[in-house]
């Protein structure tokens, strides 16, 4: 059974905005694909604490939270086949709540976390902030090593009020065919340039010696982006 998550950082779940655009669309890709589940996470709902800047995810492969919804949070992402990632654009930027996700998901940059995972962004926003937003999103989701395969963009106001959302659900119908069509294995996901520059840039981060013995565990160092996704695909180790 395959399985999308979506985690959205509005603090206004159901009545969010982001939130609506992107069940529209997992409702489309269902439509597709009738047996694909989905779940959606709405960060406004749950507590996740603030990074503490310890940097004990780096030195040892584990947070020093441990009571918050985020170990949950980032096991389902992990165990997730598709990736949707979804912000209102606050001043310009992601939510904070957001940001806090990817404070505390700092070692996944780092350990490449997220290989080949397909991924979409997803923003709602009034007039402007979009295009930071949504760079952000993908520029981050891309070092943790997802693919990202496209973007859900829709012009939302006051919690609840969604102008925009039959527009959306028109015009990302073709894209639900697509993501339907990669989970059924009928589509290929193609690793873009920007996978392999982050995994080359990663390369050369090592921080800690955690860090380094677990590229080296991986077997990591002398392959490229495409290589490493192929032998984390036949042999996953780590
Ligand atoms: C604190 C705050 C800051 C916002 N900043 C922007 C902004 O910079 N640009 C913009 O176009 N919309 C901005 N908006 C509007 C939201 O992005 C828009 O209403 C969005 O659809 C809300 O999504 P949600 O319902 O999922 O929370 C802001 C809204 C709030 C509450």
């Amino acid at each position: 059974m395959k399985k999308i998550v979506a985690v959205i950082g509005s603090p206004n779940n159901e009545k969010s905005n982001t939130v609506t655009m992107t069940k529209d669309f997992l409702e489309a890709v269902k439509e597709f694909y009738p047996t694909m589940e989905y779940e959606v996470i709405s960060l406004g709902e749950t507590l996740i604490q603030p990074c503490r800047g310890c940097w004990a995810c780096m030195k040892t492969g584990c947070c020093i939270h441990k009571n918050d919804a985020l170990p949950e949070i980032m096991q389902k992402i992990r165990q997730s086949d598709f990736l949707i990632l979804g912000s209102p654009v606050y001043e310009n930027m992601v939510s904070a709540q957001i940001k806090m996700l990817f404070d505390r998901t700092f070692m996944w940059i780092h350990l490449v976390g997220l290989m080949g995972k397909p991924a979409l962004t997803a923003v709602t926003y009034e007039e402007d902030g979009r295009w930071l937003t949504e760079k952000y999103l993908t520029a981050l989701m891309t070092m943790m090593g997802c693919i990202t395969v496209g973007h859900l963009r829709g012009i939302g106001k006051a919690p609840g009020c969604f102008p925009g959302r039959e527009h959306c659900k028109a015009k990302y119908k073709a894209l639900a065919g697509q993501v339907a069509a990669m989970l059924s294995g009928n589509r290929k996901i193609r690793p873009s340039i920007y996978n392999r520059i982050c995994f080359w840039m990663m390369k050369k981060h090592h921080h800690t010696d955690y860090e380094y013995q677990y590229w080296l565990d991986k077997g990591w160092f002398k392959l490229s982006y495409s290589k490493a996704l192929q032998k984390e695909r036949t042999h996953p180790k780590g």
